[in-house]
């Protein structure tokens, strides 16, 4: 059958050089909607392709993915969504390969089964695929210590929740960051663009998107280079896409995870505001399609490893907002570093008057998943205990309103996260 695409299928390779550039000749962000021009420009046919609605910059359907999934899941779905597909398992993992097309009736199914959505890891290669069979090599021993008390009280007396709720609100103002939509491509240039204007005047930040073959969303990279250890790094990232099951679907994502991206956010806002240079080097990511399997983390993770990069710490920032449960803040205890957590346990003891505790996820549940699988220190500090977290992700009910309109929960990862920056890059 001869499938028809808008004409729109032909520019993903414009919309993504037009983040890199300055060009703003498709200027989303302006309020410019271009889709009707694009409407009018007819139809082109592409064999493969499948039917998308005006928003979705969507892949060549008959693309291979491979997908890292629980065995139990997969058994339990007991339908025809992954029957003829297994390339590969082991006890608790199995290997599927699907198309393209496959993946969001599978995603719908999980949703509808165990409410994750989608509750697998998505791989763009079967090597890739297949690493999730054996088991994360362990991150190196490290020891970790707290003496830099000068410096982090400055550094928190800078903290600002109104500009943590500006961020917030800003980004869930797109009808969704969807990792293929027209809105998840702009909010990904929303945010580039906004790291540059903050790091202006320093010559030691670099902002880079990182682009990913495989969809339009870049990840956004903006590194602060280290004074005196360059070469060792330490990572603070959050992921920016939002979903509700597809890119037409509204999906404020204002605490999944809009912010997780505030908090990275005012971090680099804090270093930036009282020129602070670290001894390490800084990176803070803005990862594109976590949604959907992990995709932009596992990626840059992995690139990281095969480089060599000698990550010190992964910090990973999702659901910062909601205030679930009586402590503040909860470390998952799953896929992350043990030493590491205990080491922000002390952080928040130290330097907030904040309560914290420990609670498990289950599963990879988040992109420190993708850091602790690629033999890094990764944690995950989050707003509730598991299963008294925020109700309304991914639906379009996931507003800063629903949150009481203010980025109070968020001001104390905010703080967090700072303190850990500054104790680690020492
Ligand atoms: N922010 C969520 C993860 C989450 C949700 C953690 C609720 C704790 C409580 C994240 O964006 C997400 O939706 N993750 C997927 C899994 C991932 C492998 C795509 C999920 O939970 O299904
Ligand atoms: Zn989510």
């Amino acid at each position: 059958m001869r499938r028809f695409l808008p004409f729109f299928f032909a520019i993903p390779v414009f919309l993504i050089t037009a983040q890199s550039t300055a060009s703003s000749l498709l200027d989303f962000d302006q309020g410019v909607d271009v889709r009707p021009v694009i409407r009018q420009a007819g139809e082109i046919a592409v064999p493969g392709g499948d039917a998308v609605s005006p928003e979705t910059i969507p892949a060549n359907a008959d693309d291979t993915v491979w997908i890292s999934i629980s065995r139990n899941d997969a058994g339990a779905l007991g339908d025809e969504l992954l029957k003829r597909a297994l390339v590969g398992q082991n006890d608790s993992i199995s290997i599927y390969e699907l198309k393209v097309s496959g993946l969001d009736p599978l995603a719908a199914a999980m949703q509808r089964r165990f409410h994750m959505s989608p509750g697998f890891f998505t791989h763009d290669s079967l090597a890739s695929a297949l690493e999730d069979l054996s088991q994360p090599p362990p991150a190196a021993a490290r020891a970790f210590s707290i003496d830099q008390g000068e410096k982090v009280a400055a550094m928190l007396k800078l903290v600002n929740e109104d500009a943590v709720t500006a961020i917030i609100s800003r980004l869930s103002e797109y009808k969704n960051r969807y990792y293929r939509s027209v809105t998840g491509v702009a909010s990904s240039k929303w945010i580039y663009d906004h790291w540059k204007e903050l790091s202006a005047g320093r010559s030691d930040i670099t902002v880079t998107a990182f682009p990913h073959s495989a969809y339009p969303q870049e990840s956004v990279i903006l590194t602060v280079r280290g004074t005196i250890e360059p070469d060792k790094v330490v990572v603070v990232g959050a992921h920016q896409d939002s979903t509700a099951g597809g890119s037409d679907k509204p999906a404020p994502g204002a605490d999944d995870n809009a912010s997780g991206i505030a908090v990275v956010n005012e971090v680099i806002r804090v270093v930036a505001a009282s020129g602070y240079k670290p001894a390490q080097t800084l990176k803070f990511m803005a990862f594109a399609a976590e949604e959907v399997g992990l995709r932009g983390s596992q990626e840059i993770a992995a690139g990281f490893k095969k480089e060599g990069v000698a990550v010190q710490g992964m910090l990973n920032l999702d659901m910062t907002n909601y205030k679930g449960s009586a402590e503040d803040i909860f470390f998952i205890s799953d896929n992350t570093n043990a030493p590491q957590n205990a080491f922000l346990g002390k952080l928040v003891s130290t330097y907030t008057g904040y309560n914290w505790a420990a609670t498990r996820c289950g599963y990879g549940c988040s992109d420190h998943a993708s850091w602790t699988k690629n033999g890094f220190a990764a944690s995950f500090p989050f707003e509730a205990k598991m299963g008294e977290d925020n109700p309304n992700i991914h639906t379009a009910k996931d507003t800063l309103a629903q949150m009481g309109g203010r980025a109070t929960h968020s001001f104390k990862f905010a703080k967090l996260a700072v303190a850990y920056i500054v104790e680690m890059a020492k």
